[in-house]
């Protein structure tokens, strides 16, 4: 069965064909360099780029298949969570699609596509497992015990980790979106320079609080620039990294233990981090748990992952039909 997948739900106008697992073609058009300007996504310009590029992009990664319209059976899109506009954008062109050439249409959540990404990454992974998904808008620990089943067993109370890791690289002069560019900057530095807080949510053992962390680093930059004083960028950053890192990977492996997993998937774009996938895959071998990651290439927004999330919804018999609508939140 080939999929047209479409994700449009943040700062990525993403278009895929996949068959099942297997990824036929995988279009990621970023619009980075427009929202960089202005330190973060400006949501009214994310929908219109998407908009300008999403059947371009359509057009390539059939081409890149060597398929035409004819070739597809279904088209999966990402309906939530996100960006109200941008989803609505690629879900209204889905439905066209779908409208014009007599095709189901599934709705993705993009959350579940994420980790879907490692069952493209890793042919033999399957159900049940405990899936990390750490990305810009989410930061959650999801018990899967089937392909289209997910239960929320911990998730973050404030600041998602993406969106901790892209404020503290804004304030320490990296550009949007500075996740990446302060995994570079923290290998440079002494993780043990600053000890940042590792906070605790009372009565919930895997839930995530990273705004104090954040602020905590935001505090310090703030008084030595005040001070005139000179900011060790490095070690704040490996600090920061190393604190963020720690608590994902010691309520991670806490959680698999407790729910009794004995695999553990990560997902998203925090996913790419070096020092979570360096401590996740220590702290996972210590305690005896099989960890699947997936490449750097799918852990940030694609299109290939909703195709693949959107194949296994199908067999699921969870197909949408015109009346499906963007959400901004998600359900699980
Ligand atoms: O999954 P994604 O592409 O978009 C959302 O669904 O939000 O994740 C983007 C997030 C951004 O916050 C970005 O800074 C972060 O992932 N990110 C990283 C790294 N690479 C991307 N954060 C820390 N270390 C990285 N190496
Ligand atoms: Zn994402």
């Amino acid at each position: 069965m080939n999929i047209l997948a479409i994700e449009t739900s943040c700062d990525e106008t993403a278009v895929a064909v996949v068959n099942g697992r297997k990824v036929l073609s995988n279009i990621v058009a970023s619009q980075i360099d427009l929202h960089r300007l202005y330190g973060g996504v400006v949501p009214e310009m994310a929908s219109r780029a998407h908009i300008e590029s999403i059947s371009q992009l359509t057009r390539q990664a059939l081409g890149t298949a060597m398929l035409s319209f004819d070739d597809i059976q279904a088209v999966a899109v990402t309906y939530a969570p996100g960006l109200i506009g941008a989803l609505l954008t690629g879900v209204s062109f889905a439905k066209g699609i779908a409208l014009a050439k007599g095709l189901p249409i599934v709705g993705v959540n993009h959350i579940k596509a994420h980790v879907a990404a490692n069952y493209i990454e890793h042919s033999e992974l399957e159900p049940p497992f405990l899936a990390l998904v750490v990305s810009g808008g989410h930061s959650h620990l999801m018990g899967v015990s089937d392909y289209t089943k997910f239960t929320v067993i911990g998730q973050t109370r404030d600041d998602a980790a993406g969106e901790a890791f892209d404020k503290v690289a804004r304030v320490l002069g990296l550009p949007y979106p500075g996740g990446v560019a302060l995994d570079v900057l923290a290998s440079g530095g002494d993780a043990q320079a600053f000890e940042f807080p590792r906070a605790v949510v009372d009565g919930f053992l895997y839930d995530f609080s990273f705004s104090g962390l954040k602020t905590s680093a935001l505090n310090i930059i703030h008084n030595l620039k005040q001070k005139g004083e000179e900011v060790p960028s490095e070690d704040i950053a490996a600090s920061f990294r190393e604190a963020v890192a720690d608590v994902l990977s010691s309520r991670c492996v806490a959680a698999a233990k407790a729910h009794g997993f004995n695999k553990v998937v990560l997902a998203g774009g925090v996913a790419a981090n070096s020092r979570l996938r360096e401590l996740l895959a220590q702290r996972t071998l210590d305690n005896s748990l099989k960890l699947y990651i997936p490449s750097l290439s799918l852990c940030g927004d694609n299109a290939a992952m909703v195709g693949c999330q959107g194949y296994f919804e199908m067999l699921s018999g969870n197909t949408s039909d015109m009346t499906l609508n963007a959400c901004a939140t998600a359900h699980f």
